[in-house]
């Protein structure tokens, strides 16, 4: 038996050359993935339920596997990058028996109760398992600070190190249960959506005076800037439980409804998905936390139903 047929030879990245890999789904981002272990000089073996998306893999040197099966075998280190944990389990039904004794990372985004179910079912199946998620967009993929997580096995994360960081350089392991990369992933990416809609929201109301969106960017990078500095403050404050320093009380930010809502009256720009982080801040009041600092609001949603 050769080291290509028995598994358990990959216990270690091979000192001579580097670890062969296999990349299933070449969406937007299992096709950057493919393509950033192709160009670190990686044999790279990858899968598509849609083959044709393979071929500017193929035409970099990827190696396009027949079945999901034969993509499995080729290599020790599987990275699956698929929409969703159920369609991941459901894409390697056929290469169950494959998938034992090697290291399956999964990269898409779910939940952790999908990532728990997931480490379940791999290791039913013998395989070793991190959970991963990538915390950028496809082009940052392989850039020096592009941030991915793991979670679940130490030892493949440790094995396939260097492996894992063509990927990107801020590489983390978050710990040895499995739903933890999912966790993260959810929870920081939480504020994506509150973020960008607000920007959207400023964006209509400059525009509404005939202003160009891309005049309020360097301003808006200055307030994230910002935002970002208080981020250490408030998880400090939220950790110990002591809202009683506050910079910014939740008051402060309950004045801000008359201000937005007059400005939406004035531009026309619909501000009604302001309502609910409005009716947030009038709990936390209602609450008692009027002049704490407003990352009590943590608090109240803790404490909704
Ligand atoms: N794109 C981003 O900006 C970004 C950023 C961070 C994280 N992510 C995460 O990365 C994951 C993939 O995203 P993406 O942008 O690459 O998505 P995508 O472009 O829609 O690609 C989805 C991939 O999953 C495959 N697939 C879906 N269901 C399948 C099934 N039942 N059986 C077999 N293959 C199946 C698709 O195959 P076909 O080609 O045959 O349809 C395709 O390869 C998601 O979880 C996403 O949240 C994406």
């Amino acid at each position: 038996m050769n080291e290509n047929e028995n598994p358990n030879h990959y216990d270690r990245e091979r000192p001579a050359g580097l670890t062969p890999v296999t990349v299933i789904g070449l969406g937007a981002m299992g096709r950057a993935l493919a393509e950033a272990f192709v160009r670190a000089g990686h044999p790279t073996t990858v899968w598509n339920r849609t083959p044709e998306k393979a071929a500017p893999l193929v035409a970099e040197g990827a190696v396009l596997a027949g079945s999901v099966e034969a993509a499995v075998a080729a290599s020790p280190l599987v990275v699956t990058c698929l929409t969703t944990f159920e369609a991941t389990r459901q894409a390697l039904g056929p290469a169950t028996e494959a998938l034992s004794g090697r290291a399956l990372v999964t990269l898409n985004s779910g939940t952790p109760a999908g990532a728990r179910e997931t480490a379940a079912w791999a290791a039913g199946h013998g395989a070793r398992f991190l959970a991963g998620a990538v915390k950028n967009v496809p082009s940052a993929v392989g850039a020096p600070d592009t941030l991915l997580y793991y979670s679940g096995d130490r030892a493949v994360f440790d094995t396939y190190a260097s492996t894992l960081k063509v990927l990107g350089g801020d590489t983390v392991h978050l710990g040895a249960e499995t739903d933890l990369a999912a966790l993260y992933e959810m929870a920081v990416g939480a504020m994506l959506l509150p973020a960008l809609v607000g920007f959207f929201q400023g964006a209509a109301a400059v525009r509404s005076r005939g202003l160009e969106a891309g005049s309020m960017v360097r301003f808006a990078e200055k307030w994230l800037d910002m935002i970002k500095s208080l981020l250490p403050v408030y998880a400090e404050e939220i950790d110990r439980g002591d809202y009683s320093e506050a910079a910014s009380s939740v008051n402060l930010f309950l004045e801000g409804a008359a201000y937005d809502e007059e400005l939406s009256r004035e531009t026309g720009v619909d501000a009604t998905w302001l309502a609910p982080l409005y009716d947030l801040v009038e709990q936390a009041v209602a609450a008692g936390h009027g002049e704490h600092s407003v990352s009590a609001l943590t608090e109240v949603l803790a404490k909704r139903p």
